[in-house]
C-alpha cells in the first residue's frame, strides 16, 4: 500500500474503493460507475484481487450495491448542480473521487469533503503524489464525528457558505457511527439553507433484508469487526425518516435498495444484482 509515510486510510474506505474498481474489472459492460481512481490512491499490493473480500462471484452483490449507492450519488448531484446548486459536502467521504473523475462538474461546485483525520492526510498525501493536487474548489475537513467536536464551525471556517443551499451525502457511514453521533450531525443538517439535500446511506437490522441476501451480509459481520470497523448501527427505514423530520428536515423519503437495482442493473444479462442491506435517506430543507 502506497502512502506508508502517514499512517494507513480506513480499511472500509479502501474496501469500498477496491469494489468500485473491480466493477470496472471484473464486470462486463455497461459498468454502473467507472471509478478506478481509489484503486490508483489505494495502490494495493498486486494481489489485491485475490483477497477474499474481492472474490469476484462470492462478493458481486456487494461490489454491485457499493456502485449502484455511488452512482445515485453521483446523478444526485449533477441534478442539484443543474438546479444551481454550488455546495456539495461529503461526509465520510473515504477514498471518493468524484472531484478527481468529474472535474467539470465539481469545479461549478464547492465541494467539502469530512472525514477522520487520519484517513484525510492519507488522501491529501497519495492526491498530491498522484498529481491530481487539492484545487482550490476542493476543501478537505478533517473530523471524527464521533469527538464531538465543532464540525459545523470546522466546516465555515473551509469556507462553506451556511446561508447558501448545499447537497450532503453520507454514503456507507451510518453503520460505523453511534446512533448518537448521526442524530446530532442530522439535527446539525436540518439547519441548512433551504432547497439544500440530504442524502445518507443506512444498514438495515437482518429481519428487513431479503432472505436470499442475509447469510453474505451476516458474514460481513465478524469480519468488519476483525477489521476495525465493526456495524454498530441499524434502522429501519421508518427510524430513518423519523429521525429526519424529527430533526426538522421538511420531506424526507427513503430510496430502497431494489429501486436502486431496478434502477441501474434491470436487463443486464451476466446476472450482476446489488445486495439488500443498505437502503438511503433523501431529505430536504
Ligand atoms: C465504508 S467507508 C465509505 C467511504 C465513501 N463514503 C464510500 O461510499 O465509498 C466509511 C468512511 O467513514 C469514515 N468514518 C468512519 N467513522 C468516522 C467518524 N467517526 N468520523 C468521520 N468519519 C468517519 C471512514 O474514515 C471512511 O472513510
Amino acid at each position: 500500500m502506497a502512502g506508508r509515510q502517514t499512517e494507513a486510510p480506513d480499511s472500509s474506505a479502501v474496501r469500498t474503493a477496491l469494489w468500485r474498481a473491480m466493477h470496472v474489472q471484473v464486470d462486463p459492460p455497461p459498468h454502473v460507475l467507472e471509478d478506478e481512481i481509489g484503486l490508483q490512491l489505494a495502490a494495493p499490493d498486486d494481489d489485491w484481487r485475490r483477497r477474499p473480500d474481492m472474490d469476484p462471484r462470492g462478493t458481486s452483490t456487494f461490489r454491485a450495491a457499493i456502485v449502484a449507492r455511488a452512482r445515485f450519488i453521483e446523478d444526485l448531484i449533477v441534478e442539484q448542480v443543474d438546479h444551481g446548486v454550488t455546495q456539495y459536502v461529503v461526509l465520510g467521504a473515504g477514498l471518493d473521487t468524484f472531484a478527481q473523475r468529474r472535474p467539470e462538474i465539481a469545479a461549478r461546485l464547492r465541494v467539502f469533503e469530512i472525514d477522520q483525520p487520519v484517513t484525510q492526510a492519507w488522501k491529501r498525501q497519495r492526491l498530491i503524489e498522484l498529481g491530481h493536487g487539492i484545487p482550490d474548489w476542493l476543501r478537505l475537513v478533517p473530523v471524527d464525528f464521533e469527538a464531538g467536536g465543532d464540525w459545523w464551525g470546522q466546516l465555515s471556517a473551509a469556507g462553506f457558505d451556511p446561508g447558501r443551499p448545499a447537497v450532503v451525502v453520507c454514503t456507507g457511514v451510518t453503520m460505523y457511527l453511534t446512533k448518537d453521533a448521526t442524530a446530532a450531525t442530522v439535527r446539525r443538517l436540518a439547519g441548512l439553507a433551504p432547497g439544500s439535500t440530504l442524502a445518507m446511506t443506512f444498514m438495515l437490522p437482518t429481519e428487513l433484508v431479503d432472505e436470499v441476501d442475509r447469510p453474505a451480509l451476516e458474514a460481513t459481520k465478524p469480519q468488519a469487526q476483525a477489521a476495525g470497523t465493526p456495524f454498530i448501527s441499524f434502522y429501519s427505514p421508518q427510524e430513518m425518516l423519523a429521525l429526519a423530520s424529527d430533526a426538522g428536515f421538511k420531506d424526507a423519503r427513503h430510496v430502497s435498495g431494489a429501486a436502486l437495482a431496478e434502477r441501474y442493473f434491470a436487463g443486464r444479462t451476466d446476472g450482476l444484482r446489488p445486495s439488500s442491506g443498505e437502503d438511503v435517506l433523501v431529505a430536504t430543507t
